[in-house]
């Protein structure tokens, strides 16, 4: 259901319908209601803005307003939100599902395959062969076969638990319940896109409408609204495929392969679909060729695709690659170009985010860029207004890229006469009213209301409950907003006291008994949480998952790192020296950290949680009888065996903490050739020195 709201475009104004006119569209309006909320509420991706679907409830009230006694049992007035999404259970992969970093330039292909070098430590001229295949704008799912035969399917989730789809992957096509030839491992997962062609997706759509049902936007939506459907006879009436393109875990395969291409044969060999435009290129002019040529076929394939992907195509150089964060070294999307369209600018708003960044939005005529319905876009921020010289009333270009928030990109016909005055940014923050400033060198503006500007703390409760956080289902965006001004929610421990006012919320409207218990169960389900996400939930600037990690593994428990992060206040102290020798958490981090932790509200949040949650302190990664989990390694000097960047990887990967210099805690220096005042350091503070053999004796070769 691309469309823009239908109030916007041609609809008869509310005085002018008759009764049937008016029963009809109240009909359509609930089936379009129900779609966005479901989309927005279940699966945060709504398709169109909230001005969009303010206009649809305002259109669906005038016409009950007026006609009362045409009002659906049911209608959408009635209701707040949607029950959340319930039904699949909850499975983790036995290898985490990852993404993959883009590349958009040529030059960010070469950077690509330079970087790989450099980390395996090869020369200039040793070719990297890439297995390039389309990349498929699908759903990634994630299959678990034990000796041949398709016993669970997942959606991604977050990555690492997904959701049980089981019985509707096997009406996919593409997907072999058992796998054919002889070569079966153990246990493996197959990794891949489901999607809905094109053609399917047409006919799709066309069935629907005929029905008076609402349309899909785009193949991808109608994939994923076919797959998540709790009533499996549903997606058996969908037209979804399959490609293969990765594995999980393996365990007991006999012959590996030992290339990427090997891989996708193997796939093919047991009953998978696999892309047929894959291929292997040996340098970068020949990926760039296969690249172009794929974007030539881009409009005739019978899927849509957003870019290709490279995969290193030897299973030795991956392995040594590894992963940085949620992607692998050893691939990467190149991206198609971002689709543009061109639009009127009817106003431009301003967002206050999480940490009171001022964020100028472009309210737009909305309009269809590359299959979706944009009707708000990003203008970043106060000086890329002035550069591109924007202005309300304006024609612009807006684009979208991928999974990006779409972007304003310049104005058409920018020299005609008639055009309003430049705008002006706002001095004073427009939720809370406080002063707004900019700091030196940055370029966004910054709301000063902290604690009492709403909207500020309204981001933050979103943040603290996201996918990566604390992770409660069924409780959207819209819901906290609502909670918080009716002060049933004011900061996150406020959460876990919901469940005292359950009678308060079963007030609510649209709240009844079962959505009502399901939210505080899914509450209550998170008393338990990991010390990683619960430093990202806090929300602290420029603390992000990656970093998050990195402090739990660093300093264990809640405890320990709160203690440490009072401590750290004075530079001179060993918690401060101890803080810097975390790598990749440079001084700028240090100083937010040590900055929330100054601010006694933040500490009185943070102790507030802890008295409703059990934070459980960090497990290093398993990595079985690893000898090295858990320990602080420093690594100097020249290595011979493998690249500075590949040591330390592989250390992290072991479960030890990587530092970047020696202290009290250093368990081992590893010392190469050369190695400096480091050594000497470590000789000094009794810190146990190793050989470059000596290590990798000890993390077993
Ligand atoms: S390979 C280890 N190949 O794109 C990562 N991914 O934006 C393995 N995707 O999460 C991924 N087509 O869901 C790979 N031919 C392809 C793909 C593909 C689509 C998806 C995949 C991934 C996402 C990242």
């Amino acid at each position: 259901m691309s469309k823009a709201p239908k109030a916007a475009l041609t609809l008869k104004p509310v005085e002018d319908l008759n009764r049937m006119e008016a029963q009809f569209e109240l009909a359509q309006l609930a089936k379009e209601i129900a779609h966005h909320r479901a989309l927005y509420y279940q699966k945060d991706d709504p398709e169109i803005t909230d001005a969009a679907f303010d206009a649809l409830m305002q259109r669906n009230e005038a016409i009950e307003k007026r006609f009362p006694k045409l009002k659906l049992a049911d209608s959408p007035t009635d209701k707040v939100g949607a029950e959340p999404a319930q039904g699949f259970a909850k499975v983790p992969h036995l290898v985490p599902m990852l993404s993959l970093d883009n590349a958009f330039a040529a030059e960010d292909v070469t950077d690509f395959v330079e970087r790989i070098r450099r980390f395996l430590g090869l020369p200039a001229e040793t070719p990297v062969p890439l297995a390039a295949e389309p990349k498929i704008d699908g759903l990634s799912a994630n299959l678990l076969y034990e000796d041949g035969v398709f016993v669970r399917g997942a959606t991604r989730g977050d990555g690492a638990v997904g959701e049980d789809i089981t019985t509707n992957l096997k009406h996919v096509a593409g997907i072999p319940l058992r796998m054919k030839d002889g070569n079966h491992p153990a246990r493996v997962e197959i990794r891949g896109e489901v999607y809905m062609s094109k053609a399917g997706f047409l006919k799709l759509n066309a069935t629907r409408e005929a029905a008076g049902e609402a349309v899909f936007a785009n193949p991808r939506n109608a994939a994923a609204g076919s797959l998540r459907q709790l009533d499996s006879s549903i997606t058996k009436s969908r037209p979804l495929q399959f490609f293969a393109y990765a594995f999980g875990a393996v365990e007991g395969l006999k012959k590996r392969p030992d290339s990427q291409h090997g891989l996708n044969d193997q796939l093919l060999a047991w009953g998978f679909a696999v892309n047929p435009r894959r291929q292997v290129t040996h340098d970068l002019n020949e990926t760039l060729a296969f690249y172009n040529a794929i974007q030539d076929e881009r409009a005739a394939l019978d899927y849509d695709i957003d870019g290709v992907v490279y995969k290193v195509d030897r299973v030795d150089w991956q392995e040594r690659l590894g992963f940085i964060g949620r992607a692998p070294r050893w691939a990467i999307a190149h991206k198609f170009p971002a689709e543009q369209a061109n639009t009127i600018l009817k106003a431009i708003t301003i967002q206050v985010g999480r940490t009171g960044v001022l964020t100028p939005v472009a309210e737009l005529e909305p309009v269809n860029v590359g299959g979706v319905m944009v009707g708000r876009a990003t203008l970043h921020n106060e000086d890329e207004i002035a550069r591109k010289d924007i202005r309300v009333g304006d024609r612009v270009v807006v684009q979208r890229a991928g999974d990006v928030i779409p972007q304003v990109v310049s104005v058409i016909d920018a020299d005609r006469k008639g055009r309003s005055a430049p705008y002006v940014f706002p001095e004073t923050c427009p939720v809370c009213g406080s002063h707004v400033v900019r700091e030196e060198g940055e370029v966004a503006k910054r709301c000063t209301g902290g604690l009492i500007c709403p909207a500020q703390a309204v981001e933050r409760l979103r943040h603290f409950v996201s996918r990566m956080a604390f992770d409660i289902d069924g409780l959207g965006g819209k819901h906290i907003e609502a909670f918080f001004a009716d002060g049933l929610i004011t900061s996150p421990a406020d959460l876990f006291r919901l469940a005292d006012k359950r009678e308060d919320l079963l007030k609510r409207e649209g709240w009844g008994e079962l959505s009502v218990d399901n939210l505080l169960r899914a509450i209550d389900a998170r008393r338990k949480i990991s010390l990683e996400r619960f430093i990202y939930a806090l929300g602290i600037p420029q603390i992000g998952e990656e970093t998050a990690k990195l402090l739990a593994r660093h300093y264990l428990t809640l405890d320990a790192w709160r203690e440490a992060m009072l401590a750290a206040k004075d530079p001179d102290s060993a918690a401060y020296v101890d803080f810097a020798t975390i790598a990749r958490v440079g001084p700028s981090i240090r100083a937010d950290l040590i900055d929330f932790f100054d601010e006694p509200h933040n500490r009185a949040v943070v102790d507030d949680l802890a008295g409703f949650v059990t934070v459980q302190p960090f497990v290093p990664p398993k990595v079985g009888d690893s000898k090295v989990a858990g320990k602080t390694v420093v690594f100097t000097g020249s290595l011979e065996k493998m690249t500075r960047n590949e040591a330390k990887a592989r250390a992290e990967s072991l479960g030890a903490k990587v530092a970047g210099s020696v202290s009290k805690k250093t368990d081992y220096l590893i010392a190469g050739a050369d190695a400096g005042s480091k050594a000497t350091k470590a000789a000094e503070l009794g810190v146990v020195v190793l050989s470059e053999q000596e290590w990798l004796d000890l993390i077993g070769g």
